[in-house]
């Protein structure tokens, strides 16, 4: 009974995600070619960048596609440069909705390397 519980959990994500008409409206950003397709992208996105935060921090492998920053210079809003300034910001727009509560950002920067440039040279 337990483990039909949890599973019936795991399948009821990406069938929440998997339905266009169930996703918030979000600000995309600057547009372009996602690293993957968007269907693989939405359920499976964390996967990516957790199991890259390892790879970085114990081994000092890097990919300049699949990073962060990458994630960031792209989905950041054309308004704002941010991916979590606002109710619709790409990242937090959808993590808001789906009640994930992440604290990269605390130490990664949520906007994009040219509005981070731009305000040095300020
Ligand atoms: C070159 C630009 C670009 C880069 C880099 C990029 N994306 Fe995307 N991503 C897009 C675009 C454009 C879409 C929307 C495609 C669509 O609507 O069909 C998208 C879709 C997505 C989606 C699904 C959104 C939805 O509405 O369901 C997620 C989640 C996502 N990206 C996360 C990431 C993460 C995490 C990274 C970094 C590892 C990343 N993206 C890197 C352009 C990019
Ligand atoms: C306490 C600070 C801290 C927090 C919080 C944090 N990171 Fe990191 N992260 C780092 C440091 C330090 C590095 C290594 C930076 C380097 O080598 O350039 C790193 C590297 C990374 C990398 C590889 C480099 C890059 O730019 O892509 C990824 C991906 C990453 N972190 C993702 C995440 C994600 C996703 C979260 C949230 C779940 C997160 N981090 C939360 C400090 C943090
Ligand atoms: C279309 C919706 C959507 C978008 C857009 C989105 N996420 Fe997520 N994200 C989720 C959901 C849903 C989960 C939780 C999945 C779960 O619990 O298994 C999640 C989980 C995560 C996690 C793992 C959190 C943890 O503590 O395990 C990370 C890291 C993450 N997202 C990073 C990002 C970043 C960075 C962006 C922006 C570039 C982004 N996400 C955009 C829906 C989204």
């Amino acid at each position: 009974m337990k483990l039909l519980l949890s599973l019936l959990f795991c399948l009821c994500i990406p069938a929440v995600f998997a339905a266009e008409a169930n996703t918030p409206k979000l600000d995309i950003g600057k547009g372009g070619q996602c690293v993957k397709d968007t269907q693989w992208m939405r359920i499976n996105h964390m996967h990516l960048l957790i199991h890259q935060r390892d790879e970085a921090v114990r081994k000092g492998i890097r990919s300049e596609q699949i990073s962060l920053k990458n994630c960031v210079d792209c989905h950041a809003s054309t308004k704002d440069d941010s991916v979590v300034a606002r109710d619709d910001s790409f990242c937090v727009g959808c993590h808001r909705y789906a009640a994930v509560s992440i604290d990269c950002f605390e130490c990664h920067a949520s906007k994009r390397k040219i509005a981070l440039a731009n305000k040095d040279a300020q």
